[in-house]
């Protein structure tokens, strides 16, 4: 499966922007409040690897997880053509889908479903095209 980005989770997204930017990313989508998350989200891309940038607010279900990991990748999102049938052959492999399938704002709107995986922690996935418009390859 295509990776569309890698999700980090920052206590500041500002910093990590300023971080990313030294290691050659430009910015495809501006910071922006995602209600459904309780975090502000930024995207940001360095050639092929697209990264999101995740800030938790104070309430957020994320908050938890940023007290976890720190400042670091916490999520890898997979493109799904039929996001419902990868999300079943996931779950037949062993994978346990941990958030209900929901609208990822900064996503256009697309579905989104998160899954964890025994052996390899925590899987995104997104349905087909890219939040710029442009199918992915
Ligand atoms: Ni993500």
């Amino acid at each position: 499966m295509q990776v569309h980005h890698i999700g980090y989770l920052v206590k500041r997204i500002g910093d990590a922007e300023e971080s990313l930017k030294v290691l050659g990313y430009s910015e495809e989508r501006a910071a922006e409040y995602d209600p459904i998350r309780d975090a502000v989200l930024s995207f940001w891309v360095n050639g092929s690897t697209r990264v999101e940038l995740v800030e938790p607010a104070a309430e957020s279900p994320l908050r938890p997880l940023l007290a976890r990991y720190k400042n670091s990748p916490y999520h890898i999102c997979y493109i799904a053509d039929d996001i419902e049938k990868e999300q079943q052959r996931l779950e037949q492999a062993g994978y346990v889908m941990f958030r209900e399938p929901e609208k990822a704002p900064c996503l256009e709107g697309k579905s989104v479903v998160f899954l964890m995986s025994p052996g390899a922690g925590m899987v995104e996935l997104v349905e087909a095209s890219d939040p710029t418009g442009k199918e992915a390859e």
